[in-house]
């Protein structure tokens, strides 16, 4: 998002007030926010909010002698990277669909050659209305981007299909809009967040993983056009949009997940934490407290990973290594071990890095040899990053195959 144009085009629906959330995610990503209003928009929030949250004047006349010398509708449309309409009203996605341009957004939208997507809200019946649904569809045919609705209670007080979506929805949209598609064609598996060993009903052993280096890496791969399949173990981050999404608990049932999907995938990155040991045991009711130690037996749980650099074939294995020390020693070892092209290694020890924050510092580890040292980032650029060397020695990879 950093440095965007984004037009964000407001209509006239009670949902223009989470257009508001809108503009402080996407100025906060980095994103230039130009608001435009409808007249019946302004009925709903004052251009005065948005004004405020972009940091920009909010535009709202066709003809405004002033604008219209300085930035201009044209000038507008053409500046975008992206025009986003949150909310859609039917009135204004019926206009659209019948070329009518006569206020500043319709006519921005017309004039643009940015993408652009639309994020309709309405009353069930109105979007389920046949004459609603052709006007998508001609839209969809043009080239115009929806997020469709969410289903839940209406302001009108129906239930049912036209709720707007999340704003963090239209957000993730709206990157993936803007996002180069060098992974188009792959079929991504990521596994995230740690695995849970059972005791008993209510106890169990795992570790620290909240998921959130194994969420950027599917929510990014899906970014830049890859079909991803996340198998995950109980973390408590919101599901990506647009991923598959299998939910595990233990080591044994991560196994079973990866395995069912793994000849169809092409790129498989194992950024999960999984209990290398597990109670021998279960005890079918709760463990009752007692005057003398607790002994329990541990045994080893399945090395997916190694079980996975087996039978890879052509696919291409990433794994990630958790360590506290050693980096250059542990790593590279665990890459031969497990017949990986690539290992992400991060000491998580250092603060800043590994288990349950932000951010991470890795040390990248590739088959020929080769290693790159990375600084401190957040785990969703760290992502990127990490794609971009995979799309890299995906490309070279291809090359030599091919001769
Ligand atoms: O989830 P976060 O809070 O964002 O934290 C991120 C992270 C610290 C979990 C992540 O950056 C990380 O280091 N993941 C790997 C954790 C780990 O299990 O490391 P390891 O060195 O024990 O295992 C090496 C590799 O083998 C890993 O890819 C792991 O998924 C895999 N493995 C390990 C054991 C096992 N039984 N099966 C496996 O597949």
């Amino acid at each position: 998002m950093k440095d965007k144009v984004v037009i964000l085009g407001v209509t006239g629906g009670i949902a223009a007030y989470k257009a508001a959330e809108l503009v402080r995610l996407l100025v906060k990503g980095g994103a230039r926010v130009h608001v435009i209003m409808t007249k019946a928009a302004q009925h709903f929030v004052s251009p005065l909010t948005f004004q405020t949250l972009s940091g920009n004047p909010v535009h709202t006349e066709l003809f405004n002698l002033i604008e219209e010398q300085e930035i201009g509708h044209i000038s507008l449309a053409e500046r975008a990277d992206l025009v986003l309409i949150v909310p859609a009203t039917a009135n204004f996605i019926g206009k659209l669909a019948s070329g009518i341009a006569d206020d500043l957004l319709a006519t921005t939208v017309m004039a643009t050659r940015a993408p652009v997507l639309l994020a309709p809200a309405m009353n069930t019946a109105m979007y389920q209305n046949p004459v609603y649904r052709e006007n998508q569809e001609k839209l969809l045919r043009h080239g115009y981007h929806f997020v469709p609705p969410a289903t839940g209670m209406l302001a009108c007080g129906w239930e049912g299909e036209g709720k707007l979506q999340e704003p963090s929805v239209i957000l993730e949209e709206a990157f993936n809009l803007l996002s180069l598609k060098d992974l188009k064609g792959e079929k991504v598996l990521v596994t995230a967040g740690p695995t849970r060993e059972e005791l008993d009903p209510i106890r169990f052993f795992s570790n620290y993983s909240s998921g959130k280096m194994g969420y950027a890496l599917a929510r990014a791969a899906r970014r830049r056009g890859a079909e991803v399949t996340l198998v995950t173990g109980p973390v408590s981050l919101e599901a990506p949009w647009g991923v598959d999404i299998v939910r595990v608990t233990s080591a044994y049932e991560m196994l079973d997940a990866v395995l069912r999907v793994f000849p169809e995938m092409t790129v498989v990155i194992k950024t999960a934490a999984v209990a290398d040991y597990r109670p021998e045991e279960r005890s079918p009711g709760k463990i009752k407290k007692s005057e003398t130690p607790l002994t329990v037996r541990l045994v080893k749980n399945p090395d997916i990973l190694a079980e996975l650099g087996k039978t890879k074939g052509n696919r291409f294995l990433v794994g990630f290594a958790a360590e506290t020390g050693e980096i250059g020693a542990n790593a590279p070892q665990k890459l031969q071990q497990k017949n990986l092209d690539l290992i992400v290694a991060n000491d998580v020890t250092r603060a800043g890095a590994g288990f349950a924050v932000d951010t991470n510092i890795v040390t990248l580890y590739f088959k020929d040899g080769r290693s790159e040292e990375l600084s401190l980032m957040g785990k969703d650029e760290l992502a990127d990053v990490i794609l971009d060397r995979i799309v890299a020695a995906l490309g070279q990879k291809r090359e030599k195959e091919n001769g």
